[in-house]
């Protein structure tokens, strides 16, 4: 084909997929999942993207202004007829969307779902944080949506663990962008940053937060981890009464304390085998990046230079070992200690490829308490045993009787921490249940009270966490 056919093909391509794109959006107002017409949009979507995508990984359609890009060539009008361009540059900058880019590995279910998600941004039930962050969670990888800095309030009207489980979304969505940023030009958006860690630490102070720290995703570990050391640090902070100020600097040391693991290839954070004494090397070298970055980015101030220490010193032990050298020679700041506890933590609870099981939260708890307690803070460390309990909010439990469930909420008695209200999520005979709520304490008089017999993983049974905590 001469050039100038392709490039006719391509624009042509590129125009269905647009106009295809706001047929979809019509069809998911008007028909329920599944439906054929959708399915058809979806994969006319799909043809189309992989016609053009040719040789390279993802096929990515943005806005600028008043125009749409194809892959960084601006798309003409054409006969996708005005209404149906200047609506798809209006839709996406009215949800907060600057690009999606779709790769080979997108599959119609997805189009389809990133597509409702977009349709609920328009409604006010998300923003596109959020469903950056939920397609991160839940491993979505085929299409990458790109967020701007849209409308990020929350109605105070919203009941505050469906504002919790926005803004946990909305911080994962937050911190990606911010890494993605920074790979590509450098910024970081403190702005962004600073007004959801004020989100979160609201709804750390309702108790809505915790729980779903216990949301672990094995590829964006990351993002994902960077959020959850994030609530963690904020909670452990408010626990043992640093003021609102200085879990603020907490919430932001949580989010960038890894900042500097973008200067290591993924392909070393993600060995499986054992790291050479090189790779371990390079691999220990993200706490000094992470101090010149945040330093570069965010400059010096007395917000600043905590977030940046906190990220120096988070591998740095109470006894003086750990890494990087240079900064076990400096004396570790009270904040840079609590990010130390709540990063281990949830580095041990969390799958990594080189460890696909995740530590149990009690024992990864008793772990640090009993073989490293020279490690920590050992009053910040108690607090945060004490914080979590031994079976933290958002842990799969096998109950006495066989039934599987999820911890939901603390006793209010601290007497009676050890029961706690869960939801049974399979019955004894691993069938799906129903999802009773139980608080286990009323079971208390009862001659065989059913009670919780140990933390298990909710992959061995299959058990979806998002699906009941999100
Ligand atoms: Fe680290
Ligand atoms: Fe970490």
């Amino acid at each position: 084909m001469s050039s100038r056919k392709a490039d006719i093909e391509q624009v042509k391509l590129g125009r269905e997929i647009v106009s295809h794109w706001m047929g979809l959006m019509r069809a998911i107002h008007l028909y329920e999942r599944g439906n054929s017409a959708i399915l058809s949009l979806t994969s006319r979507i799909l043809d189309a993207a992989n016609e053009l995508r040719g040789e390279t990984p993802d096929l990515e359609i943005g806005i600028r202004q008043d125009a749409i890009f194809l892959r960084g060539e601006r798309l003409r009008e054409g006969n996708v007829g005005s209404a149906g361009y200047q609506g798809f540059v209006d839709l996406f900058r009215r949800c907060g969307i600057s690009a999606i880019a779709i790769s080979e590995e997108a599959g119609p279910e997805d189009v389809e779902l990133v597509a409702s998600m977009i349709a609920e941004i328009t409604k006010g039930e998300r923003t596109a944080n959020e469903l950056v962050g939920e397609l991160g969670l839940r491993g979505i990888s085929g299409i990458d949506v790109v967020a701007t800095e849209g409308p990020e309030e929350l109605p105070d009207d919203q009941d505050p663990a469906v504002v919790a489980k926005r803004v946990y979304l909305r911080s994962i969505g937050v911190v990606k962008s911010v890494f993605q940023t920074m790979r590509s030009d450098g910024r970081i958006n403190a702005r962004m940053v600073k007004r959801v860690v004020q989100q979160m630490i609201e709804s750390v102070d309702n108790g809505c937060m915790l729980n779903l720290t216990s949301l672990k995703n094995y590829d964006e570990y990351t993002f994902n981890h960077s959020v959850n050391v994030s609530v963690l640090a904020i909670a452990l902070g408010r626990a043992v009464g640093l003021s609102r100020d200085q879990q603020y600097v907490l919430g932001q040391a949580g989010m960038f304390h890894d900042i500097g693991k973008l200067c290591v290839a993924k392909e070393l954070l993600n060995k499986p085998g054992r790291l050479t004494p090189d790779e371990r090397t390079m691999v220990e070298h993200h706490p000094a990046e992470g101090l010149v970055t945040i330093a570069s980015r965010l400059g010096v101030s007395d917000e600043s230079i905590p977030v940046a220490l906190a990220a120096f010193q988070h591998h740095v032990n109470m006894d003086g070992t750990g890494y990087p050298v240079a900064a076990t020679r400096t004396p570790v700041g009270l904040l840079s200690r609590v990010v130390s506890v709540v990063d281990r933590y949830d580095a041990m609870t969390s799958s990594r490829i080189y460890r696909p099981e995740p530590i149990a939260p009690a024992k990864a708890l008793a772990i640090m308490y009993h073989r490293h307690l020279d490690h920590y803070d050992p009053p910040l460390l108690s607090r945060f045993m004490n914080l979590m309990g031994a079976f933290p909010l958002g842990t799969t439990v096998r109950l006495t009787d066989g039934s599987v469930a999820i911890v939901l909420r603390g006793n209010d008695d601290p007497n009676l921490r050890h029961l706690p209200i869960v939801r049974i999520v399979l019955d004894p005979f691993g069938s799906p249940s129903e999802g009773e709520e139980l608080d286990l304490a009323t079971g208390l008089k009862e001659p065989d009270p059913l009670q919780i017999d140990e933390a298990v993983n909710p992959d061995d049974y299959g058990i979806e966490l998002m699906d009941y905590l999100l």
